[in-house]
C-alpha cells in the first residue's frame, strides 16, 4: 500500500471513531459475552489415547526359598538331602533350614555366621537389613547376589541370634565343606568376626584378620566386617569398602590369569 492510500484509510478510520466511538466496527457486547464464556469454550486438548497404566509389579523380593524350584544338580540335590537335618537342637527351634543361595558356579563365596530372624522365616541367607547392605556392597563392585554364592557357618538360627556354640559348629560345618568342594569358588569372603574365627579356628580380632589373604581349604580367603556390624557402627563402612575393592582386584586378577594361563 502506498502512502496516499494509508493516509486516506487513517482519515476514514478516525472519522468513524469520532462518529461511532472507538469500538465502531466490533460488537463490544458480543466480545464481552464471548469472554465470559471463554473458560467453557476454551479449546480442550483432545483426549489422549489412554495409555494403559503399567500394572504395578510387586518389587522383586526373594520371598521364600523353595527347595523344589532348584534344579537337579549335585549342589541342590545335596541341599535337598540335608534340609531336614536334626543333628543339633537348633533343628527344633528353626522355622526354615537356610542352606545358602546364589550361583552354584560362583567364583566368589560369602560365608556369614548364621541365619537371623528374616532368614529363618524365608530360608534365604542375608535377606534382612544386613543382607540389603550386603547387596549394596556387592553393587559397589558391580556384582549382584546372583553372581555369587552366600552361605553361613550354621544352617539354622540360634535362639535370639546368640553366637553359635562350638558343638553346633562342629555338627554343621561339614555341610559347608561339601558346599565349598562342590562350588569350587576362587575366593571366599568371611563376613564378620564369628564366621572368620570359626573358619580360621582362632580367637584373633577382626582387625587382626582383615587386610590380608588367607587360605581356607585350598581357596584364597579374605575377611571383612559383617554388614550388621556396619549398621551398628558406620565407621566400619570405609574399611569394608576397601576390603571389597581388594576383593574386586583379586577377582579380576584371577580372571585375567585364568584367561592367559599365567
Ligand atoms: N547374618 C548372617 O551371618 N547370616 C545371615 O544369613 C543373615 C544375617
Amino acid at each position: 500500500m502506498n502512502r496516499e492510500i494509508l493516509e486516506k484509510l487513517e482519515y476514514f478510520l478516525q472519522y468513524y471513531r469520532d462518529v461511532y466511538g472507538k469500538d465502531f466496527f466490533v460488537d463490544s457486547r458480543r466480545i464481552a459475552r464471548l469472554e465470559a464464556e471463554l473458560p467453557r469454550i476454551q479449546p480442550t486438548i483432545p483426549p489422549q489415547p489412554q495409555r494403559k497404566a503399567p500394572m504395578k509389579q510387586p518389587p522383586k523380593t526373594r520371598t521364600e526359598f523353595n527347595p523344589d524350584e532348584k534344579p537337579h544338580t549335585p549342589l541342590w540335590d545335596f541341599m535337598r538331602s540335608i534340609n531336614t537335618c536334626t543333628k543339633c537342637a537348633l533343628s527344633k527351634s528353626r522355622t526354615k533350614f537356610v542352606f545358602g543361595d546364589g550361583n552354584e558356579h560362583a567364583d566368589i563365596m560369602f560365608i556369614g555366621e548364621a541365619p537371623g530372624a528374616d532368614e529363618d522365616r524365608t530360608g534365604i541367607p542375608f535377606v534382612g537389613r544386613a543382607g540389603k547392605l550386603l547387596d549394596k556392597l556387592l553393587a559397589h563392585i558391580h556384582l549382584k547376589r546372583e553372581d555369587v554364592f552366600i552361605a553361613n557357618i550354621l544352617k539354622c538360627r540360634p535362639p535370639n541370634n546368640r553366637d553359635p556354640l562350638p558343638g553346633e559348629v562342629q555338627q554343621c560345618i561339614p555341610y559347608l565343606y561339601t558346599q565349598i568342594e562342590m562350588i569350587q569358588p576362587k575366593i571366599i569372603v568371611a563376613l564378620g568376626r564369628v564366621a572368620a574365627q570359626n573358619l580360621l579356628e582362632t580367637n584373633a580380632s577382626l582387625k587382626q584378620m582383615r587386610g590380608r589373604l588367607w587360605q581356607y581349604r585350598g581357596v584364597d580367603m579374605i575377611v571383612t566386617y559383617h554388614p550388621a556390624a556396619i549398621l551398628r557402627n558406620g565407621g566400619l563402612l570405609n574399611p569394608t569398602l576397601e576390603d571389597f575393592k581388594f576383593l574386586a582386584e583379586l577377582y579380576h586378577e584371577k580372571i585375567r590369569r585364568g584367561k592367559t594361563g599365567h
